[in-house]
Order: C-alpha cells, then structure tokens, then sequence
C-alpha cells in the first residue's frame, strides 16, 4: 500500500539553478538561471503591505491554495540593461506597471501602487546589481508576479495575495530565426476574454497546440481570430509584425492580444525612423498573396524576453512560404539595433524610457 507517515517533500522539481558568479554569455537556456535574491511582498487587510528582500528559496503552500486551483496568478517580464558607462537601466517600468494592473483588474486581483512597484524593483535590481551581464552578453531578466494566497477549496476571489519578484541573466530567447505555424484550429482568445491579460492560464491554454506544433517542427504558433480563424493575433511569445510593400504592418489592440511594450517601443522608433506603420486586421491571406507577389518582405516577432526575432517560415494549410534573406538591412535588425542603443546609452534615450 502506499505509506501513510513516510516524510516526503512537497514538490519533485528540477531546482532552478542560483548562480553565485557574475554572468557570462555562456549560452545557458533561457530561464534556467537565477540571482541570489528575490522580493517578496503580501497583500492583506485591503493593502500591500511592508516587502522583503530575501535569498531565492522555495515558496509554501497549502493544497487548499486558490491560485493552483482556481488560476488567479499573474505576471510580467521585464529587463534590466549594462549600459555603455556602466550604470544599469531598467525599461519602461511604468509601462510594465500600467499593464500590470490591467492584467490584475481582468483577474479581480488587487491593484499595486506604482511606488510599490517602483520601488521593488529598483531596489531588488541594486542588490543583485551584478547579475546584470556585460555589455552585449545579454540583460537581467525581471520577473514580477502576484498569486492567490487564500485557502479553501470552495470557488471565490482570494482576498490575500503574494508579490514576488526574481531576477536571472539572459541571452537570446531564440538562438536562430524562427518557424512559425498558423493556427486555424485552435485559438488562444476571444473577445471579451482575457487574451490581453499576462495571466498564467493564458500560457497554459497555449500549450497543447503549441506542442503539436513543435513536433511538426514548428519553433510556435501564429494564433488566429477566434471567429474567422483568418486574421492574425499574436505568436504566444511575442508580438507578430510583418513588413509588406515597404509598409510595417501589426495587428491592432483589439483586446485579444497582449499590449506588448517591445511592440509599443518598435512602433515609435519605426515612425520616427520614416517608416510607414500599420495597426489593423491582417488575414493570413494577405500573407500568402505578399509572399506570392514577391511583396512580404519581413515577418519577425518581438517580446521583452525575444526581443526581435525574425522569422524564416510561415506555414499556412500545410503549404510552406518562405521569407526572404535577412540582411543588415533589414528593418527587424535596424529596429532590434536602435532599441539595444537606447537601452544600453549609446544613444539618447528621448522617449524617457530608461531607469
Ligand atoms: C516576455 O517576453 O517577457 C514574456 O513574458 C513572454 C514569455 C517569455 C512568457
């Protein structure tokens, strides 16, 4: 039979590795490292309440826990940059922070005070200042995150909650252009839904297709609209962008993607570098018939932890349409390019976007 009194720990995991060295580009996946530190914070009584700054460590939690039942868990991913003088710049946290409500108001999760925010962040990326890789050996990735801390198993809005936020050293998400598959079957959102949250379940959801299409060979998905199964959303990942006639084309925010904050920064630099852009409805038919006319010239996705990622393949129905050759030239290199410049101080950085 099985054991009644045998002391067994709480989870069978693979332990994410502390690192205790400052970082080298060593090609370490993504994800698989972490800082010597994390913040934590509580919601209770109505507020946010006092925060700590503590060693990475295991988290305790009742089975009853009405996160891992009922999915109220949020996140957001955020980096940290070596700039040319050495010092360390944080983008867009107001942004992230905007958003960061917005996902907890769709979760009926408590709103977070931006100096609440703010100051964690700031003060968590000061402890761990030497994380932050060198110049061009990758960013600190940040990762802030509330969950449900409320028990029972009856269903129900928890009124407690958890803040945490770790760091880790990153390089690239993806080592090599993508290949991309779009989706006609399954979808990742529809209106009035979440789709626009950085919800967990969000992620989970994405997964079972996903996998199909990693199997098939695919590096992910290009999801499609839920009613027409035709217009394009997002890549699960990343934002989706394309470049057809010279024009840089996006879908719109219609509430069933994710407000990218990479999308929002390659947008303003796309403009101001006399790029015509595009947010609107783009069907995958347009797709086929730019690739077929010789008239799609780009297709890439970008995301805080991608970054800007260019695509090599994008399949429709089983039929293959290949993009053509990347350059240096290229707007994906020269948007990734001038993003990277004002993250790290080698140009003027005139949208405020660094802390
Ligand atoms: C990010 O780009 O930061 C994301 O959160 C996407 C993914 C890594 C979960």
């Amino acid at each position: 039979g099985i054991p009644t009194n045998k002391a067994m720990t709480t989870t069978e995991q693979t332990p994410t590795k502390v690192i205790d060295h400052k970082p080298t580009n060593t090609g370490a996946a993504f994800g698989s490292e972490v800082s010597a530190h994390m913040l934590m914070g509580v919601y209770r009584d109505g507020q946010w309440q006092e925060q700590a700054i503590v060693p990475f460590g295991p988290l305790m939690l009742s089975p009853t826990n009405l996160a891992l039942h009922y999915g109220q868990s949020i996140f957001e991913g955020m980096k940290a940059f070596r700039m040319k003088d050495g010092n360390i710049s944080v983008f867009r946290i107001d942004k992230h922070h905007e958003r960061l409500n917005k996902t907890l108001e769709r979760m009926s999760m408590p709103q977070m005070p931006f100096s609440y925010f703010d100051q964690a962040i700031r003060e968590l990326v000061a402890v761990d200042a030497d994380y932050v890789p060198d110049l061009n050996e990758g960013s600190l990735y940040i990762r802030p995150f509330v969950f449900a801390t409320g028990e029972g198993f009856r269903v129900r809005v928890s009124d407690t909650y958890q803040f945490v936020i770790f760091t880790g050293p990153v390089g690239d998400y993806y080592q090599k252009p993508v290949r991309v598959k779009v989706e006609t079957e399954f979808i990742r959102a529809a209106e009035g839904g979440p789709g626009f949250a950085k919800c967990a379940g969000n992620y989970a959801a994405a997964f079972y297709p996903t996998q199909k299409a990693n199997r098939e060979g695919f590096d992910n998905l290009l999801w499609t609209d839920s009613r027409q199964h035709e217009f394009i959303e997002e890549s699960g990942t990343m934002n989706a962008m394309f470049v057809i006639d010279e024009v840089l084309i996006t879908p719109s925010l219609t509430g069933t993607i994710l407000d990218g904050i990479t999308r929002d920064s390659l947008i303003r630099l796309a403009r101001d570098m006399g790029v015509k852009v595009q947010q609107r409805k783009i069907s995958y038919k347009e797709l086929i018939a730019g690739a077929e006319q010789g008239l799609l010239q780009e297709a890439f996705g970008v995301g805080t932890a991608a970054v800007v990622s260019p695509i090599e393949l994008i399949q429709v129905h089983g039929q293959d349409y290949p993009l053509p050759p990347y350059s240096d030239n290229s707007l994906w290199f020269r948007l990734k390019q001038r993003l990277t410049q004002i993250r790290t101080g080698y140009e003027a950085d005139m949208y405020g976007w660094n802390t």
